[in-house]
């Protein structure tokens, strides 16, 4: 994997290139190797790990990532980002680094559903699952780039993939820059302008769980700590983990 490797430090750029980079056929899960990697002290921050595909690829709420050979980008990045940083705002920057990369490299516009999946033509491309580890954070992405020839298991929901001509690579070097460049400034407004910008559920009626119980309330915005603000008959409140569905349960047209 060492073309892999020499394609991914190509598109970190020239302030990243000399950070720990390294390239796996397959894996577990990246975001499992790195935090035992880390914990047993073989390795520090910034280091980025890639896979063709994982064995045991994890999502957010306990959930499977599917991650089969030759078909997607599974990624995670250990970053150190200042103690400062809050935590929703990592998942933030995150999602709008995925973005812009995914932008620059396919000329699609993926659209982000709180809190940081991204969507293209109605269905879930990319799932973002940010871990803290007490002070660093492994910030782990999977990019369905093509659908696997079996097709996408029902419980990925409505999964999909970008179905372009995108290098896997030089997309994971270009969304690594992206994150590490954005966490040296992570009160940067433009990051929550931009994230506003890709994320069309404000002013929907949306379904999300609470103590067990479904609710329904109208988005009325995205918090500056990247909370989703939302409004019901209680009164206002503002969302900060979890998964919301559109009242409809479609997301074709809007995202
Ligand atoms: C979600 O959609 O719930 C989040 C999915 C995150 C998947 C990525 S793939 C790379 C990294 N390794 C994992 O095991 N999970 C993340």
């Amino acid at each position: 994997m060492k073309r892999a490797e020499e394609a991914i430090r190509r598109a970190l750029g020239s302030k990243w290139e000399r950070m720990p980079v390294r390239a796996l056929s397959e894996t577990d899960s990246t975001n499992l190797r790195l935090k035992e990697w880390y914990r047993a002290g073989q390795i520090a921050p910034p280091y980025l790990l890639t896979a063709d595909s994982q064995t045991a690829g994890r999502g957010r709420l306990g959930r499977r990532f599917v991650s089969p050979p030759g078909t997607g980008l599974y990624m995670s990045l250990l970053a150190a980002p200042s103690p400062d940083t809050d935590c929703g705002l990592i998942t933030i920057l995150a999602a709008v680094a995925v973005c812009r990369a995914v932008e620059e490299a396919s000329g699609l516009r993926p659209k982000i559903k709180w809190v940081n999946d991204l969507f293209v033509r109605g269905k879930k491309v990319c799932g973002i699952l940010a871990e803290g580890l007490g002070g660093p954070v492994i910030i782990g992405i999977g990019v369905n780039l093509r659908t696997p020839p079996v097709g996408f298991p029902p419980e990925a929901g409505p999964a999909g993939a970008l179905d372009a001509d995108v290098d896997a690579s030089a997309l994971a070097g270009r969304i690594a820059r992206y994150i590490l460049d954005g966490l040296e400034k992570p009160d940067d407004p433009a990051i929550l302008d931009a994230y506003r910008k890709r994320m069309p559920l404000t002013g929907q009626t949306v379904r999300y769980t609470q103590n067990g119980q479904e609710k329904t309330a109208r988005v009325t915005g995205v918090a500056p700590d990247g909370g989703l603000m939302i409004e019901d008959e209680t009164g206002p409140r503002t969302l900060r983990t979890g998964e919301v569905t559109l009242g409809s349960g479609a997301f074709e047209g809007l995202l």
